[in-house]
Formats: C-alpha cells, structure tokens, sequence
C-alpha cells in the first residue's frame, strides 16, 4: 500500500444522485487509478456551500447518495482514502494559510467566476449576492488537492485551470517562505467519451435530461422513450442514419459490442427496425450493464451505519495525512509551536 508512486486527490460537490455521465466520465476512471496511485475522494460539501449556503436541507441525503454512488460502482474504501471535506478541519486551516499568500488578482482571473459573474449580471442579479466564500473558493479547492501534497489531480478539463492556479500557490508558497515544501499538482485528463443527456444536450441533473446510476430498470426504459433519435426518420418506414442519432447510437457505441452496433445500423438504415425497438433493446444491455452496480447500490443503502462508519474512518485517515502537511506548512510560515 505505502509503495504506491504517487498521490492523486479529487473530490465531487454532493448535487444529489450521479448520472451516467459521472459514472462512465469520472467514477470509472477512479476506481482504476485506486489501484495505481495512493487516492484520495473526497466529498466536496463545504463547496457545495459557496452557492447553496441558502438551500442546506438536502445536506445529508446528498452526501449519502453521492457516497452510495461511489461505493456502488467501485470506489473501494480500503484501496482509498474516502473522506467528507468538513470532517478533515485541516482542509480549513490550511486554506487560511493559502488565502493570505494568494494575490487577489490571481483569484479573479478564474474563469468559472468570471463565468459566474457574467450569468449573474445576464440575469440582472446583483452581483453582491455572490458571497465572500465563493470569491476564495479556487483558493479552497487549491487547499483541498495541497493538503496531501498531491501530485496529480484527476479532473475534467473544465477544472484544470483551478489546478493550474494551485501550481502557482503551491511555488509562490515555497518561494515566500523559501523552503522545497510543496510539489506542483498536475492535472489528469480523463479521455473518456462525454455522454451527452437524452435531449442532445449535456448530460445534466439541472437539465432533466439524465440517467442515474440509481434508476430503475423501469425509469430507464420510459426515460430513454423520450430521447431524440435521427430528426428525419419520423415514420416507422422511413430508413434513418445513425450518424445522425447522436444520444441513442453514441449509447449503443457504449453499451453494445461491435457486432450488435452493425446490426443495429444495418436495421437503421434499412428501417428493418424502428426506434421504439432499437431503444428498447439498448436499454435492456444498459440496465444488464447497470445491474450490479444498482443491486450493489441498493444493499449498501440498507446500511446507514456503515455508510457513516466508511465516512468516519476515511476522514480520519485522512485527517492524519493532512496533519503531517499542515505541520510542515506552519513550520515554514513560522508559527509559534
Ligand atoms: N471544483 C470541483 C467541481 O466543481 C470539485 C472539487 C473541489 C475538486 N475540490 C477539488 C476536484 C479538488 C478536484 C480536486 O467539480
Ligand atoms: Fe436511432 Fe435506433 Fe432510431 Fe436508428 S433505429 S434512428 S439508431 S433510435
């Protein structure tokens, strides 16, 4: 275990239950970097606070889904350090240390923020209502991949410009207090096929237009009835093009083998077979695909003790680690010990 050549660390807000998009985008690869790398997941909910410090009733069922989700599909407790962001304080305090050598000016080049500010104003909603703790949450995300002196990080490239801003605290830190203290993180690009969400749109909770990792096979079924097919084949004798049915036939790419994508093509474009049909059979492979890791899900969700006792021990461990990077950062900055 202690032989692993490095350390990745990655964490996730809990939004609520996960998508297939999460599980074939991020989940997958996790569960197979555990086994090269000394990993760290984290649940993000002090992140989750930034914009929703208003909306909290969902708090603890949303930690419980995404950490059922991770478990389910393959994130091993035993392999990694599974951990919620608030029980490792060390998180907060080392982001104090980070926020006071940031320049203000680096925080604001952040693109998500400026992102955020741009639909804000769009919306004509003041700009105020953006809080203090969002401004400083790249800072905070820095804090996060810092704590265990971190090499890579694995995150979609929507991220990596936070990962490139940690590279830059982590070497103004050493500067500052002239010590070799910090490695500068990498990002990790996962390259996996992006899967796009029923209505040809990005996959997503808020857009309505996703497949959980927890749904029924029924719920599958009646959601994949609503997914857009190639717009020219509206009749049942009409031929179609797969190239142009880009959710159902990229799913198939997926879920099918080679031999089931030619059929499936084959009976498309000779209108041998029409979309109610083809949908029907891809979902049956998606919910075979799906079933061990839902049964998996459903059993663990039996026991809420267990889920707390996985997420206890984990942030304890982790608690340990970030001790020993917290010690040396406070010795570098001289603090009275
Ligand atoms: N900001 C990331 C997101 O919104 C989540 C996150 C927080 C994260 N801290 C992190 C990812 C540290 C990787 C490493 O998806
Ligand atoms: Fe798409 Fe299948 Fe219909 Fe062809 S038959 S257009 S691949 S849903």
């Amino acid at each position: 275990m202690t032989n692993k050549p490095s350390r990745i660390v990655s964490g996730m807000r809990p939004t609520g239950k996960l998508h297939l998009g999460h599980y074939f985008g991020v989940l997958k690869n996790w569960v197979k970097l555990q086994e090269e790398f000394e990993s760290f997941f984290f649940i993000a909910d002090w992140h989750a606070l930034t914009t929703k410090y208003n909306q909290t009733d969902d708090m603890k069922q949303n930690v419980e889904d995404v950490l059922l989700d991770w478990l389910a599909s393959g994130i091993n407790p035993e392999k990694s350090t599974v951990y919620l962001q608030s029980l490792v304080p060390q998180t907060a305090q080392l982001h104090i240390y980070l926020s006071m050598i940031t320049p203000q000016n680096w925080v604001e080049r952040d693109p998500t923020l400026k992102d955020l500010a741009k639909i804000m104003k769009d919306k004509q909603e003041n700009i105020s209502n953006l809080s203090y703790g969002l401004f400083g949450y790249p800072v905070l995300m820095s804090a996060d991949i810092m704590l265990f002196n971190s090499n890579y990080v694995p995150v979609g490239i929507d991220q990596v410009a936070h990962v490139e801003l940690t590279r830059d605290i982590a070497r103004r830190f050493n500067n500052i207090y002239n010590v070799n203290f910090f490695n500068e993180p990498e990002p990790k690009l996962t390259q996996i096929p992006l899967l796009k969400g029923l209505d040809g749109n990005k996959m997503g909770k808020s857009f309505n237009n996703d497949i959980k990792i927890s749904d029924t096979d029924e719920i599958t079924e009646k959601k994949f009835k609503t997914a857009i097919t190639d717009r020219n084949r509206i009749r049942r004798d009409d031929k179609g093009n797969p190239d142009n049915c880009e959710v159902v036939y990229d799913y198939w790419k997926i879920f099918g083998t080679k031999d089931e994508q030619e059929e499936i093509c084959m009976g498309c474009t000779s209108a041998s077979i029409g979309c109610a049909e083809c949908k029907k059979r891809l979902t049956s492979k998606i919910n075979e695909y799906m079933a061990p890791i839902r049964q998996k899900r459903a059993e663990l969700q039996k026991q809420p003790s267990l889920l707390k006792d996985i997420i206890y021990d984990g942030s304890k461990k982790a608690q340990i680690k970030a001790q020993e990077v917290l010690d040396g950062v406070e010795k570098a900055v001289k603090m009275y010990k």
